[in-house]
């Protein structure tokens, strides 16, 4: 059987991206432009993104870093907080805004701000529920007595089944899922619920934070874990279940606050996305569901037209950066320095 060499997609979607602002953002925004037709925004700003006001500022400083003559559509969401209003997902859902996103209060980068308790969003994710708007959702818990790779499994207990209980028509994003627990528990959860799944996730496990030395590149949130979790992750995004689909959790933070003694969280991988899927994707024999995973599913949950136009990749050794520039920072890529194996084509 021949290896194939080329791969022609219609034009992917990142479901899931931290572009945070200013200088910073005028470096990572060309790169997903680049790969994608539209991405996901998260709110995760300091100050955060709360208001539909905040969300279309925003959306203009990003439009204004796309590199002219490439397309793309940044899709825009707000932070949930204990106070976010019912009232403003009527605004929300008028301006084109597309979904809230929940960071339990401390999982995460800039998640200070919070959910507190779930119960105190109720009014909302109701209004929520009804406007059709998405939940995204950062599925960890924060209680210091349970183990940081326990986080995930434990949020589904007591969080996410709970929550789909009270709003079985919600429609919820398990995002960046890191756990055969979570992935198995989106397959079987119905149509109201999908997750997202980062290619960092889907070609490493929780080694690659420590082979030879402490890696902070390879430190994110939830963190990697176990290779039996890595392999569920792998069978669920080339099962052909729609409800899994593409979101890069990109996140881009300056080398020397990933070099640090108190390493930042989060992976950038915008630089090389559709890459690294298509080896991932390769290495479970799955090229052909590369496109459903990366172009249809996610459109589909949210009830969107898939893109026009395609990307192809080639099967061609290159050597990644090792880093770029980032305002007055440096931002160095995963596998920055490494080669290789596909390489999107301009
Ligand atoms: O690793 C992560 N980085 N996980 C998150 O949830 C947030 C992100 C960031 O904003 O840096
Ligand atoms: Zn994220």
């Amino acid at each position: 059987m021949s290896t194939q060499d080329t791969l022609t997609l219609l034009r992917p979607d990142d479901w899931h991206l931290h572009v945070r602002d200013g200088a910073a953002m005028a470096t990572v925004v060309p790169h997903t432009a680049r790969q994608f037709g539209r991405a996901i925004i998260m709110p995760n700003l300091r100050p955060p993104v709360t208001t539909t006001e905040q969300a279309l500022a925003y959306r203009d400083r990003i439009l204004a870093s796309v590199p002219a003559g490439l397309s793309f559509t940044p899709l825009m969401t707000l932070y949930l907080t204990d106070n976010t209003p019912a009232s403003e997902i009527e605004r929300a859902q008028a301006a084109g805004v597309v979904a809230l996103k929940l960071y339990p209060a401390g999982a995460t980068t800039n998640s200070d701000a919070g959910v507190t308790d779930i119960r105190k969003t109720y009014a909302t994710l109701e209004a929520m529920q009804r406007a059709g708007l998405v939940l995204c959702v950062h599925g960890e818990v924060t209680d210091s007595t349970v183990d940081l790779f326990d986080r995930e499994a434990v949020f589904i207990d007591r969080v996410m089944q709970p929550l789909r209980q009270d709003f079985p028509e919600l429609k919820v994003v398990f995002e960046h899922i890191t756990t055969k627990e979570a992935a198995d528990y989106v397959a079987s959860a119905g149509m109201f619920t999908a997750a997202t799944i980062t290619a960092h996730h889907l070609l490493y496990n929780r080694n690659a934070i420590f082979q030879g030395g402490l890696r902070p590149h390879y430190y994110c949130l939830p963190v990697l874990k176990r290779e039996i979790h890595r392999q569920a992750l792998l069978a669920a995004a080339t099962s052909g279940s729609d409800r899994f689909f593409l979101g890069t959790d990109s996140a881009p933070h300056p080398a020397h606050l990933k070099e640090h003694a108190a390493a930042c969280a989060g992976c950038y991988t915008a630089l090389s996305a559709m890459e690294l899927y298509a080896e991932a994707f390769e290495s479970a024999g799955a090229l052909d569901r590369l496109e459903a995973f990366a172009s249809r599913n996610g459109p589909a949950f949210y009830n969107l037209p898939v893109n026009e136009g395609t990307i192809t990749l080639k099967r061609e050794a290159w050597t990644l950066p090792e880093s770029v520039a980032f305002g007055d920072a440096s931002l160095k890529p995963l596998r920055g320095g490494e080669v290789m194996n596909w390489r999107l084509v301009d």
